[in-house]
């Protein structure tokens, strides 16, 4: 069986344990693991360098794709082996060390995270460790799941651990595309301009001298915890299908629509879902993560191609994906986030990116990150890459949440992670707002009027008449901005009484 996975029989030398690959880990080191979204993260190591670090104290810098699932994130925090973390994570027990201050959290542009390793302007990785299904004898790795920055990691590492799971299919090889743009600033134009092209390799070369450890697993990844869609996101996922079908009759989308992005999360996933319900055609996906609605999308046949850096799924459907990868194959390339979510590809491809909000304000700036303003709850993830230069910019979100006591739509946001310039539609499950073309005071209105929840609209058209009556190219009241956030911390609810709207 292993003969089959590793080809290249003095590289089963380096097969041990995980604790002894563990060792080869010092406090200080920069690591770059495998891992986006759940997927193809690594399954053994993390448990490793976790129990080295309530043995001896060891401490990690820790750099992935995105969110790893297995829990690793959370069990890594709570043994103190993280020092920092970039540039993203989902993990609520992570979440509570970096919002004590315990961990060192860089939020950043899932496209950038290896440009800046390559330049220099962040500590280079000492040691990567990937996820394979399987070594060629040439030493280069056929990934698993996802792509993620694990091409520029293996580049960079002095020394590469192999995770080789067994769990994943063989069939995998040939899913991935493996390019690096070149040096800057002399870079040539990445040479993609469809989404189904490949530009790479479909291995990610590796100099088998740098693999130091090859760690055998044998388990999936971790089922995405998307809740299926409800009233409310079948609404919004009603709203933006129907400005879809107004798009191609206006003559501005064919049936086929633009290559789609979808961010993570409950939410956008039910968007796509709801395309199901749709008469749209020969639509392709250009995104980041490809949840369970792209797979549904291409069982109908209304989804013709998917390209992304991961695939996150519902225990089911990762099954039925393992199970039958051939049938996809030709429907699917995963690639390099940088290449993935590339502003020159966005921008070239004409994307339509729909990405999740926690709030945005009458503006249309949106908070994609800081609950309260100041606590993190994942990252920006991919959404910055592609709202800035999408075709055109969606952002969703309920309009209330925790049983209402939140509205999602606020006067001002009190952290900004994508500013008005680049949000052209806001949709709640009470309507949509098309902010294309308008200025501050009329978005404000059209914001007021078709997305927010009847309990508050009384309450943002009192803020945004009296500061219209202020003055303003973008009206505010600075004093009274934050008064929503501040009752809701003092009060759990950030409703007024029916004097303070008036
Ligand atoms: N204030 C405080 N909490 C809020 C909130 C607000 N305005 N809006 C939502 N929440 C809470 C919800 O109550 C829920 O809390 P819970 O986990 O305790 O139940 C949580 O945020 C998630 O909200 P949910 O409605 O389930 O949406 P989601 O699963 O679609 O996630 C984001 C929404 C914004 C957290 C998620 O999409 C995200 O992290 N986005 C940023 C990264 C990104 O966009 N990447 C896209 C490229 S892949």
């Amino acid at each position: 069986m292993l003969t089959n996975r590793i080809r290249n029989a003095a590289l089963e030398r380096r097969i041990m344990s995980a604790d002894k690959a563990a060792e080869l880990f010092a406090t200080g080191m920069t690591v770059g693991m495998s891992g986006f979204t759940k997927a193809g993260d690594c399954k053994a190591l993390p448990d490793a360098l976790a129990r080295r670090a309530r043995e001896d104290g060891l401490r990690l810098s820790i750099v992935t794709g995105a969110s790893l699932g297995n829990d690793s994130d959370g069990m890594m925090a709570e043994a103190g082996l993280i020092e920092r973390r970039m540039p993203f994570q989902a993990d609520a027990r992570l979440r509570r060390e970096i919002n004590a201050g315990r961990v060192m959290f860089t939020d950043q542009h899932l496209s950038e995270t290896v440009e800046q390793l390559r330049c220099g302007n962040l500590p280079p990785i000492d040691i990567a460790v990937v996820e394979a299904a399987a070594i060629h004898e040439d030493g280069s790795l056929v990934l698993t799941t996802s792509v993620g920055n694990t091409a520029s990691f293996v580049e960079q590492a002095r020394k590469v651990v192999v995770e080789l799971n067994l769990a994943m299919p063989l069939a995998l090889e040939g899913l991935h595309d493996i390019y690096t743009p070149g040096a800057r600033p002399a870079r040539e134009p990445i040479p993609l301009t469809s989404v189904s092209q490949r530009i790479g390799a479909p291995v990610l070369r590796v100099d088998p001298e740098r693999i130091a450890a090859i760690v055998i697993t044998d388990s999936a990844d971790s089922p995405s915890g998307n809740l299926p869609p409800d009233a409310e996101t079948q609404a919004i996922a009603g709203h933006v299908v129907q400005f879809f079908s107004a798009e191609v009759g206006a003559g501005r989308l064919s049936p086929a629509l633009q290559p789609l992005q979808a961010g993570i999360g409950t939410i956008a996933n039910a968007v796509l879902h709801g395309l199901l319900e749709s008469s749209f055609n020969g639509m392709t996906m250009y995104s980041e993560v490809l949840q369970d609605s792209t797979f549904e999308l291409l069982d109908s046949g209304q989804l013709t191609f998917a390209s992304a850096s991961s695939i996150t799924l519902s225990a089911g459907m990762n099954q039925k994906l393992l199970d039958n990868v051939e049938r996809y194959a030709s429907r699917l390339v995963l690639r390099p986030q940088e290449i993935s979510n590339h502003p020159e590809i966005v921008r070239r491809l004409g994307i339509i990116a729909i990405n999740t909000a926690l709030e945005f304000d009458i503006y249309g700036n949106v908070n994609s990150t800081h609950v309260g303003g100041t606590h993190m709850m994942n990252g920006i993830g991919g959404s910055g890459d592609f709202a800035r230069n999408a075709h055109l910019s969606i952002f969703v979100t309920k309009s209330v949440a925790k049983d209402g006591a939140i509205s999602s739509v606020v006067p001002m946001v009190p952290h900004v992670d994508h500013t008005e310039h680049d949000v052209d539609i806001v949709v709640t499950e009470w309507g949509l707002a098309d902010l294309r073309g308008l200025a501050p005071r009329e978005r404000a209105a059209l914001i007021i009027e078709r997305c927010v929840h009847p309990h508050y609209r009384d309450m943002l058209r009192s803020y945004h008449r009296r500061a219209c009556a202020a003055g303003g190219h973008t009206p505010h009241l600075l004093g009274e901005a934050f008064e929503w956030h501040q009752r809701y911390a003092a009060t759990g609810c950030m409703r007024a009484t029916e004097a303070a709207t008036v």
